[in-house]
């Protein structure tokens, strides 16, 4: 089902829903809150990427992103930190798909070989039971992205998906300071809500991610 907000001149799509899909590693214990759901990361690759595309994504977590996009004719290559996840991403995915067990701030790749970022940086950390989003959740993405656009293509789409997490019972501005940050190295060019029906919070208390897209440019506003 899509939502479409119309505007007095134009239409333009600004929110979405996708609905319930189950996650492809529903077996992990404690994976579901960190996974995309499977019905955003398919309407990401099919929204943003043609089939052919070669697509990174460095915090790859499972691997979800990069089994869809292979599943739809894009393939891929992702970096994780975490051994475990990574072990299970190149245990559970196809051989073509590269998976890398490093810190995608000093990874390097084949420079340009990518079409296309999409990647959903961690949303802070979570120490003791407890999620703190500071400046460090930020600098993380903004030196990530930083680094892995110089993979992407002279104005290829990097998508990121972020959340605001609910800390203290207030609504964090996560997504708002990473397209801050973001947007002084890269311009952004879309942005779109998408709520996510799956019965697992995107993040705690959160139901919807904040999709930002920027362009591969050095032409910032
Ligand atoms: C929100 S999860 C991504 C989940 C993934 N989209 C999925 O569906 O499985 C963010 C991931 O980034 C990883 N990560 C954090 N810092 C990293 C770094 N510096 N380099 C690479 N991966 C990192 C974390 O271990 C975590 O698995």
């Amino acid at each position: 089902m899509h939502n479409v907000v119309t505007g007095a001149t134009k239409r333009r799509r600004t929110w979405q829903h996708v609905d319930g899909a189950i996650p492809i590693q529903e077996e992990v214990p404690g994976s579901g809150a960190d996974q995309i759901p499977v019905a955003l990361a398919c309407d990401l690759v099919l929204n943003y990427t043609a089939p052919g595309h070669h697509i990174l994504d460095p915090f790859c977590g499972f691997g979800t992103v990069l089994k869809i996009a292979h599943d739809l004719g894009r393939p891929g290559c992702g970096i994780e930190l975490d051994s475990d996840r990574c072990q299970f991403a190149q245990q559970h995915l196809p051989n073509q798909i590269d998976i890398i067990n490093a810190d995608s701030r000093d990874v390097v790749l084949r420079e340009r070989a990518y079409d296309c970022m999409i990647t959903s940086p961690p949303f802070g950390r979570v120490s003791e039971g407890v999620r703190i989003v500071d400046d460090s959740s930020y600098e993380l993405v903004e030196h990530v992205v930083g680094h892995c656009r110089t993979f992407i293509k002279q104005h290829g789409l990097i998508v990121v998906e972020t959340a605001n997490p609910r800390i203290d019972g207030f609504l964090s501005t996560y997504t708002h300071e990473v397209a801050v940050r973001l947007a002084r190295i890269v311009p952004l060019v879309d942005e779109i809500i998408y709520c996510v029906d799956t019965g697992v919070d995107v993040v705690e208390g959160v139901q919807h991610s904040n999709i930002l897209v920027f362009q591969n440019t050095n032409e910032c506003p």
